[in-house]
């Protein structure tokens, strides 16, 4: 039997104390990765080292940085080179989700969503380039939205920085690809995950968190949100060998949801 082997390698996972990016962790993890996860609330990824650490036989390990802060940024990124020997796996995963009407959106608000999800993401890749390169093995997977492939109205600032991202994999993927650098992103629709237990928070709704998603579900073909378990498979394969010839794509994981491929 085929299984998913992420021994020796280490990956690095942008917001990986909530949601989308923990339960990515937590597959890595299991499947024998070195993981390292970034979040700015201490408490969060504290939790989240705790909840994971023993699900396999790979080992996990949380540093406090916000992306955006370039600085620090590079001083994690130096200790983690410094003590794992380099980053083989970068999940750019971190992010949120802001939106405007045209006539409200500010150059500001472009700037800052930009700097959250292409900036930091270009900062990242190019700190960890070079030992990749030098491996001739990497694994690039950055987490978008198929908002960035079909954006609809009031979908600014957030859906422009997705088509970005999705553009910035394309061309990471063409120029890395003859050092073995593998580069795809993986376009979300609605998984379960932190970002809805906010909105069903903020709702102050009397129904139950289920109820609360189900016409969501119902707008989505296969009849249900994502469950980020799902997500994580998707992202296990391609950090793997297994996907040794796979790069340069935009998978979408949304249950159909997406008219575009
Ligand atoms: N879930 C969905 O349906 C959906 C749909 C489309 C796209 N996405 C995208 O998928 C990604 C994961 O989303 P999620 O739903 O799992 O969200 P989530 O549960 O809110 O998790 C977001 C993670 O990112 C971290 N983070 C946010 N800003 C950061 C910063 N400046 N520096 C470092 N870490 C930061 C958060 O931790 P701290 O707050 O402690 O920093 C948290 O760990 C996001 O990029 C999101 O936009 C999700």
């Amino acid at each position: 039997m085929k299984t998913i082997n992420l021994q020796n390698k280490v990956a690095l996972i942008t917001g990986g104390s909530s949601g989308l990016g923990k339960a990515i962790a937590k597959e890595f993890v299991s499947c024998g990765a070195s993981v390292c996860i970034i979040a700015r609330t201490a408490a969060n990824i504290e939790e989240t080292v705790h909840e994971i650490q023993s699900v396999g036989s790979g080992q996990i390990r949380g540093f406090v940085c916000d992306i955006t802060d370039q600085e620090k940024t590079a001083e994690v990124l130096g200790q983690i080179i410094l003590e794992l020997g380099g980053v083989d796996i970068l999940v750019n995963n971190a992010g949120s989700s802001s939106r405007k009407n045209a006539d409200e959106l500010t150059t500001e608000d472009m700037i800052l969503d930009m700097d959250l999800k292409l900036f930091a993401n270009m900062r990242l890749v190019q700190l960890c380039l070079g030992q990749m390169r030098a491996k001739r093995w990497g694994r690039i997977i950055n987490i978008v939205s198929i908002g960035g492939k079909v954006p609809g109205g009031s979908s600014a600032p957030t859906a422009l920085s997705r088509a970005s991202g999705i553009t910035w994999t394309k061309i990471l993927a063409t120029e890395l690809a003859p050092d073995n650098v593998l580069v795809n992103a993986l376009c979300i629709g609605k998984i379960k995950s932190g970002q809805w237990e906010r909105r069903y928070a903020a709702s102050g709704s009397n129904d139950s968190y289920e109820e609360f998603l189900s016409p969501v579900a119902k707008t989505i073909p296969i009849g249900r949100l994502g469950e980020s378990e799902e997500l994580a498979n998707v992202a296990c394969f391609l950090a793997s060998d297994l996907a040794s010839y796979v790069t340069g794509v935009a998978l979408n994981v949304d249950g159909g949801l997406c008219p575009v491929t």
